[in-house]
């Protein structure tokens, strides 16, 4: 996925250092020096983070500097209540607040990355934001919306409000506290409010009085939800009705391991079905990664799946943490799905693609001669073809998350030629 330069090290030394002030005024860590001291990591963080990896499923085999082995793909998606498992939950709580907030945040900052490259801007005129992260754990999906809007304007005021969704009133309480430091170190003007509360699927998700959004927001979570995948969307789509805000989005970002990427693809399908019924028809849009309603490239072949990856400058004391916990977290690999509740055309919400077909690299680009070949997805499905770039630099911008305009792929099944008429943003 392309970013922003500044986006890239936005979770970078400032970012370090606004954590470790809220670590320490809130009692996080014992000292200014306990983020670079091995011992203290080492006793009190690693272990929780190594268990946290084995529960998310981080790791998938194979991977290089893999310690933990992967869950099988066959367990079940969802996670138990994990917060309050540990023998040491504060730990358990510092250790996900220092190894996987940041990461997260970054994942949904660069998610602001790609809607601001390729033009979306939200309607002029909105005079305060209003957004919703549910399962919101230490904020972690709104802090990066934060950091993203910082580096890549989506047309979001400063002023505004989050409400936090979180099951487990410690990490719900950690989060609020935290989200408003790093709006403030943002110079936003945003305000949070943290709602204790456990989502049940079975009935509205907000009360009728509750107001709606600009932007729906889940990070890491849906892949929690157990409840069938076609009850899920209904459910999902039945609360944009009444609260996702006409012209706001929904964001949805899951984890890039196969078995939960192809549910969120699934959920997808499902949610094209809801999008078809005729109280909704015309009413949203998928927006990315797929910059269309086609069935899914990925989802038409049997185990195959769908993520994105961005690199990032990591926080150097995260660096010491992966170290130390035989991770090695250099890039973020994540599936996401955007979704607008518009009537706008793709061309109005995602300017910078005007009318052109679209096809998206759902790969790496690697040499083959003179060649790159890849995976491209689009409106004719999921296929691999080759390009020719005419320079290096126009090799360089030949990579995952690229989209080729109006391209012409030819070919035989093995391996399609690309054709580009238009260009590759
Ligand atoms: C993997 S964590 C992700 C936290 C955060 N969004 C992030 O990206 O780092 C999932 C969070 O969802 C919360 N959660 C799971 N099921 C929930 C439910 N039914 N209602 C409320 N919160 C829930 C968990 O307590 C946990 O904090």
């Amino acid at each position: 996925m392309k970013i922003p330069a500044s986006l890239s090290t936005a979770f970078g030394d400032d970012f370090q250092a606004t954590l470790l002030a809220f670590a320490l005024e809130n009692e996080l860590l014992p000292d200014e020096g306990a983020l670079a001291s091995e011992r203290f990591l080492t006793r009190s963080v690693i272990p929780h983070v190594e268990r946290l990896s084995t529960l998310f499923n981080r790791i998938e085999p194979g991977t290089e500097g893999t310690k933990i082995r992967a869950r099988k793909s066959e367990d079940k998606p969802g996670l138990d209540p994990y917060w309050k498992e540990s023998s040491n939950p504060e730990n358990f709580r510092l250790a996900y607040f220092l190894a996987f907030m940041p990461s997260n945040a970054a994942r949904a900052a660069a998610v602001v990355g790609e809607l601001s490259r390729l033009g979306f801007r939200y309607p002029a005129g909105m005079k305060a934001f209003r957004g919703i992260e549910w399962g919101a754990g230490p904020a972690s999906g709104a802090v990066g919306i934060a950091a993203g809007v910082r580096h890549a304007d989506i047309g979001v005021p400063r002023e505004g409000n989050w409400a936090l969704i979180e099951q487990d009133r410690a990490v719900l309480s950690l989060g609020e506290k935290w989200a408003t430091k790093f709006f403030e170190s943002q110079d936003l003007g945003w305000s949070v409010r943290p709602f204790h509360r456990k989502v049940d699927w079975t009935k509205p998700l907000l009360p009728a009085s509750a107001p709606s959004f600009h932007l729906w927001l889940s990070s890491f979570f849906l892949n929690e939800a157990e409840i069938p995948l076609d009850a899920l969307a209904a459910r999902i789509v039945d609360n944009w009705e009444h609260h996702l805000e006409d012209e706001g989005l929904a964001v949805l970002i899951e984890p890039a391991l196969r078995v939960q990427s192809r549910r969120l693809l699934e959920f997808r399908k499902h949610l094209l079905v809801e999008f078809a019924k005729p109280k909704r028809k015309g009413k949203y849009r998928i927006l990315l990664p797929c910059l269309g309603h086609q069935a899914c490239g990925a989802l038409a072949t049997e185990g195959d799946w769908c993520h994105e990856e961005i690199t990032w400058w990591r926080p150097k004391y995260f660096r010491k943490i992966d170290e130390l916990a035989g991770l090695d977290r250099k890039t973020l690999p994540f599936s996401y799905l955007v979704v607008a509740k518009s009537k706008r055309s793709r061309e109005e919400l995602l300017p910078a693609l005007g009318s052109a077909k679209t096809d998206r690299l759902v790969s790496p680009a690697h040499s083959e001669g003179r060649d790159l070949e890849f995976f491209v997805c689009g409106e004719e499905g999921k296929r691999r073809a080759r390009y020719r770039p005419e320079s290096d630099d126009e090799a360089k911008e030949i990579e995952r998350g690229s989209i080729f305009l109006d391209a012409e792929i030819r070919g035989d099944a093995r391996a399609g030629r690309v054709d580009l008429r238009k260009g590759v943003i």
